[in-house]
């Protein structure tokens, strides 16, 4: 596993997807800066989720509210007082962790003991072999699961303000070491705020203290009556919105999974007061089938039901995915209540409601939230496409199998000699494609090394250009999954990608 994930980080940045911040600097810590394949991917998987929740969706709009907010946004949803993170340090090495991150990897070497004992017996039985079944009744995975699911209870329990010193005395029940040291020395468990303050106003005196946004919801429920009025929008309606967010975590680490500058793809569902629970089955349904859509693999997926709620849910759901580090969570699916509409009323003094001509009256609705992170989306995609295959020649190749749709380039056109007018017709196949494709040109090397170079980008089309296109008008496209090349006119090249790229 820990391999896989170092090939994940060196190859992101072999191929200009993924840079540390200011990496001349030596980086900054869990910063990081999206190259030229990177920040492509990036705006695909924008726009895929943006053209199924707004596009596609009569009852959406979008919206781009400011990274900065009123400072009173932060003290009504809640996050100046209850936005912290568990820490405990080890007196031993003075590292800093997370009390309940440090509980969650011990949870989750648990489930890879009970993923062993599955493959094992997957590999014993072959065909026959029943997952489900095996899974409710073999002694071994049943306790696997009883022990996972009693500790996680526990944790949920224990991650409040009073009961902090029962975090302390679960890590040192189940024997968890500093992963640095191996000593099990620890302190009390402190809470920290994740929020980043910064400064409105030139001097300091008549500075006002604010926060970079911890999420992008809160700009979406102060605009509530803004779209509401001004787009004439009907309960049930959602306001959907992609954007930065910041938070100051503590323990940032696992490459672009935890980053202290990320983005949120989120969308806010507003419903009458007790038609809350239809609607979030409704999305949690909705959103699982977009991850369908882009086949990384129905087994890389968990749904994880929250028991405990936070104070202004409920119900909650996770979407997990198997990254490189095992599952964790990608989205999140909450049903929110009315809390912050109330909360924002209350705080501003002014009225966040709908009329509802049905009902004939005001309320104030309730919400369903589905959050998303961009980076934890591309790093889903982005690892579960890396792929090493051995070919039938013996030798291998390393292809990173993207979804096409999300591909950075759609196509690489070649002439198969840089000579007799071949980069010419090349260049003007480009010049065609490029109206509708990101699609690039290359001549370096044999066309051998070419394709495994656009393998290796996830590049899902190369088209060569060679000696008898003059005559016929014809090139040669090659499909990167398949490695089939067929023999095509120029004309249909357009076609052919975008059938490959339908949403
Ligand atoms: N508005 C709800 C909200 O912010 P959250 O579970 O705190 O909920 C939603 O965050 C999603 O944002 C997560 O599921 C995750 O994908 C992403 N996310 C949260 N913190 C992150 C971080 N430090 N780095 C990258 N993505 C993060």
């Amino acid at each position: 596993q820990q391999d896989t994930f170092k090939q994940v980080i060196s190859h992101a940045k072999e191929y200009g997807y993924i840079f540390s911040s200011s990496e001349i600097y030596d980086g900054l810590s869990a910063v990081y800066d999206y190259g030229q394949n990177g920040v492509e991917l990036k705006k695909n998987i924008k726009d895929y989720w943006w053209k199924s929740m707004v596009q596609m969706n009569q009852n959406i709009v979008g919206l781009d509210a400011a990274i900065l907010m009123h400072p009173k946004t932060w003290e009504a949803s809640g996050h100046v007082n209850a936005f912290n993170d568990p820490l405990i340090d080890n007196k031993d090495s003075k590292k800093r962790y997370r009390a309940d991150v440090l509980v969650e990897d011990y949870v989750e070497k648990i489930n890879q003991k009970a993923q062993k004992e599955i493959n094992k017996a997957k590999k014993r039985f072959g065909e026959t072999f029943n997952e489900e079944e095996f899974v409710t009744t073999n002694p071994r995975v049943i306790r696997y699961q009883e022990e996972q699911k009693t500790i996680m209870e526990r944790l949920a329990k224990s991650l409040t303000e009073e009961n902090l010193a029962d975090v302390k005395a679960l890590i040192e029940e189940l024997g968890i070491a500093c992963p640095e040291s191996g000593s099990k020395n620890w302190t009390d468990v402190k809470q920290f705020n994740l929020m980043f303050g910064t400064k409105l106003g030139a001097s300091a005196d008549s500075a006002t203290d604010l926060y970079l946004r911890p999420e992008t919801a809160q700009g979406i429920f102060v605009n509530f009556a803004n779209v509401q009025k001004t787009g004439r929008m009907k309960i049930p309606f959602g306001i959907a919105q992609i954007g930065k967010a910041f938070r100051n975590e503590i323990v940032a680490r696992q490459f672009i999974f935890r980053q202290r500058e990320f983005e949120q793809m989120e969308m806010q569902f507003f419903v009458r007061p007790g038609e809350e629970l239809k609607w979030f089955e409704h999305w949690k349904e909705t959103r699982q089938n977009w991850h369908a859509s882009l086949g990384l693999g129905e087994e890389n997926y968990r749904f994880h039901d929250h028991e405990k709620m936070a104070h202004y849910a409920n119900a909650a759901t996770d979407i997990e995915f198997n990254f490189p580090f095992g599952f964790k969570e990608l989205e999140g699916i909450h049903s929110r209540t009315d809390f912050d509409l109330k909360a924002h009323e209350e705080h501003s003094g002014k009225k966040l409601q709908f009329f509802d001509p049905e009902l004939n009256k005001n309320y104030v609705p309730y919400v369903i939230e589905t959050s998303i992170g961009l980076d934890r989306m591309f790093l889903a995609i982005f690892s579960s496409a890396l792929k090493e295959e051995e070919l039938e020649d013996g030798s291998t190749r390393t292809v990173l199998k993207l979804p096409s749709i999300l591909a950075p380039v759609k196509a690489a056109v070649f002439p198969l000699v840089k000579k007799d007018g071949l980069p010419e017709i090349a260049q003007e196949i480009i010049e065609e494609l490029q109206w509708d494709f990101n699609v690039i040109y290359d001549e370096k090397d044999a066309v051998g090394r070419r394709y495994r170079r656009q393998d290796a980008n996830g590049t899902p089309f190369c088209i060569t250009v060679d000696h008898d296109t003059k005559e016929d008008n014809q090139v040669t496209i090659r499909h990167r999954d398949t490695m089939e090349q067929k023999r095509v006119p120029i004309s249909e090249l357009k076609s052919i990608i975008a059938q490959e790229i339908d949403f």
